[in-house]
């Protein structure tokens, strides 16, 4: 019966670490070190401050085939391009007046755009499209990584596909440590979800994954509405965070909204959005008070660490709030129980 609480670092560059003994060295030299791997056509871990990537130089074919062999990701699912400023984002992508805006709102963080891509980006990143996703992150270490490497950086979520995304440097290390060239550790992600995506190439606007930053901040900022429920294309999906079933857990996970929907004898592990009064001994939750914000940020983490232990099921409590700042978590929680 625990919540588990993060230690905010994001702001510090003093957690750098390795997979391998030998990188481990000190932090700022880790960041140079990583920097210089990436130049190299080398792949791995790094934070952001929405969940850990898969990082590589996105403007090298090669290295960034093997992020989807690493993966076991489709190649028909384009990547993100990190970028640490405009200049480098205005490199890989074209920006209209809006998009403009937008990265003067949000960025740097966790907003991606799609926009029509450049000439310099692979066609393995896009997926062969004429656009391109772009993001440029908050979060220290990755900045800084960015800006030393002085490249692009390709980074899907660095998670087997289809499984849950990784919040904390060890989450990556379980899964892919034995598949990638390094790990670097920038403490536990800010936000627990990926970035959202909204399309600016299309008419009206899209918003293809729901995430941190509000679908209606996004409006206030363009004057005008966006399609938050865009008709999902499972044959050729824009962005398979639209699968129907995607963070998905290997146990059966199950959503309530009232605890009289659980069965009597169910003996698996139950997962509230807040603590509950007289919480018992299977009793889970993703925050003290059931604020949104801490709910995201704990969710993977959560559902990972009972995924591990869990015999019989899970079942989770889904918000019932029509407010946008729950987006995200419904999204992601749709998915994650969604069986395909
Ligand atoms: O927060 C995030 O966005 C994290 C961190 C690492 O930055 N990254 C992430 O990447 O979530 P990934 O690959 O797991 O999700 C990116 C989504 C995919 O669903 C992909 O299909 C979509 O973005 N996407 C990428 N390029 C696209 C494009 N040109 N058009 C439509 N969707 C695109
Ligand atoms: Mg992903």
């Amino acid at each position: 019966m625990t919540s588990f609480p993060l230690k905010p670092s994001q702001d510090s560059l003093e957690t750098a670490c390795f997979v391998s003994e030998e990188c481990k060295v000190s932090s700022t030299d880790n960041i140079n070190k990583v920097a210089h791997l990436i130049s190299e056509g080398k792949i791995g871990g790094v934070p952001t401050e929405t969940v850990y990537g898969l990082a590589a130089n996105a403007l090298n074919e090669d290295a960034v085939r093997k992020i989807f062999q690493a993966k076991s990701r489709p190649f028909i699912d384009p990547l993100i391009v990190h970028v640490c400023d405009m200049q480098m984002a205005e490199s890989v992508a074209d920006f209209s007046d809006d998009a403009r805006k937008l990265a003067n709102a949000f960025w740097p963080g966790p907003l991606t755009m799609i926009l029509p891509r450049k000439k310099c980006v692979p066609d393995i990143v896009t997926a062969g499209m004429d656009t391109v996703a772009v993001r440029m992150p908050s979060h220290k270490m990755m900045r800084e990584l960015i800006k030393k490497a002085n490249l692009p950086i390709a980074a899907p979520s660095a998670n087997p596909f289809g499984y849950v995304s990784p919040t904390k440097a060890e989450h990556v290390i379980e899964q892919l440590g034995d598949k990638i060239d390094f790990v670097l550790d920038g403490g536990d992600c800010e936000c627990g979800v990926e970035s959202t995506i909204v399309m600016l190439t299309s008419t009206p606007k899209k918003l293809l994954r729901p995430g941190p930053i509000k679908a209606s901040d996004i409006e206030d900022v363009l004057g005008e509405e966006i399609d938050r429920n865009p008709k999902k294309n499972e044959a050729h999906p824009q962005a398979p965070g639209m699968l129907k079933s995607h963070y998905s857990p290997k146990a059966k996970l199950t959503l309530f909204e009232d605890i009289a929907e659980i069965p009597a004898d169910f003996s698996g592990e139950i997962v509230f959005l807040k603590r509950p009064d007289n919480p018992l001994k299977n009793h889970y939750w993703l925050s003290e008070s059931g604020d949104a914000k801490d709910v995201q940020k704990n969710l993977f983490s959560l559902i990972r660490s009972l995924d591990k232990i869990s015999k019989n099921g899970i079942y989770c409590q889904k918000p019932t709030s029509s407010d946008d700042s729950w987006l995200a978590v419904i999204d992601r929680l749709g998915r994650a129980s969604a069986k395909s």
